[in-house]
């Protein structure tokens, strides 16, 4: 369904950017955890976004986009007024909230562009009364993330920057590790990020028998169950993301055949986006 884009803010320049759509049907039906499927062009792919937040009464859902390839370089020159031809959703399983109060703390890992979809998770778990910590890191304070938006409603936030710009100077991990040794109340961890973020998060929390989701960003083509191009392994059996997903256990998630697949269209990925810059792109070219 064509969908305008209400408001756009560049959060980081060139790289990431919000958008709040007018989606009225998708906002009043959307739980945490769910994604949306777009397609930017006519003749373009349609690939999947986290949605990051809904607002029902005014009928927006908002989304947060890293700019990687041709789809999301065309969706980063879209600006309010514009209208997004397709949008589908909301789509994938909600996340699995048990509302059990203060004494059940969450940790809501986020690393990267991840915080974005992350940020939806800690809300519904706010919502439902849980003590919830934001645990978010970027390689340094001018990428970091919803860092604001976390803070008005989560009990806490502890933060992480690679290079040491703001918070704990490490990775996401680093903040993680030192919790789940000092605090023994931790029920659960929650990961969204890049595939080796969520790995490291998921080898960590093993290792303290924690219960961990993770958030997958496989690729997908239908988003409804029907191609098979977004399968995972998980405990040892095929999953499809869009329909089973997007959240996992991330103790029995096999990490190393997402990358493996996520990796298996680079060349052709970075060719599409080469081409498009340099206008060769006849498909995009079409009056
Ligand atoms: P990034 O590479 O800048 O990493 C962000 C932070 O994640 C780092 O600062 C660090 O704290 C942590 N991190 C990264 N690798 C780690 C590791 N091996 N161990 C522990 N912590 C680690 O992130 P980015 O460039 O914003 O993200 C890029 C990737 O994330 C893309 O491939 C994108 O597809 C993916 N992504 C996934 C989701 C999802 O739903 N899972 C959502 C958004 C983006
Ligand atoms: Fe086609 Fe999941 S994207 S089955």
């Amino acid at each position: 369904m064509p969908t305008a884009i209400l408001q756009k803010e560049k959060l980081i320049p060139g790289r990431t950017s919000k958008l709040v759509l007018d989606a009225p049907h998708i906002a009043a039906t959307a739980r945490p955890g769910h994604f949306v499927m777009l397609r930017v062009s006519e003749h373009g792919e349609r690939f999947p976004l986290t949605i990051a937040d809904t607002d029902a009464e005014r009928g927006t859902i908002t989304i947060v986009y890293l700019v990687m390839g041709k789809s999301t370089t065309l969706l980063e020159e879209m600006g309010v007024g514009d209208s997004i031809p397709d949008l589908c959703g909301p789509l994938g399983r909600a996340t699995h909230i048990e509302p059990v109060g203060k004494s059940h703390k969450v940790i809501c890992v986020g690393g990267g562009t991840g915080v974005a979809a992350m940020h939806h998770i800690a809300k519904g778990h706010h919502r439902a009364g849980n003590y919830v910590i934001a645990c978010i890191g970027a390689r340094n304070k001018d990428l970091l993330l919803f860092h604001d938006e976390l803070a008005a409603f989560c009990d806490e936030v502890l933060v992480s920057t690679d290079d040491g710009s703001f918070g704990m100077k490490g990775i996401v991990t680093d903040p993680l590790k030192d919790r789940l040794e000092k605090d023994k109340e931790i029920a659960e961890v929650v990961a969204v990020g890049p595939v080796p973020m969520m790995q490291a998060v998921a080898r960590l929390t093993a290792g303290f028998h924690i219960k961990t989701t993770v958030s997958l960003n496989s690729l997908m083509v239908d988003g409804m169950g029907m191609c098979g191009a977004c399968r995972v392994t998980v405990g040892g059996e095929t999953r499809f993301t869009c329909v089973d997903g997007p959240e996992f256990d991330g103790h029995q998630v096999d990490f190393d055949e997402l990358r493996s697949r996520l990796s298996a269209f680079n060349a052709q990925e970075k060719l599409s986006l080469d081409e498009y810059r340099e206008h060769r792109c006849h498909c995009h070219n079409q009056a």
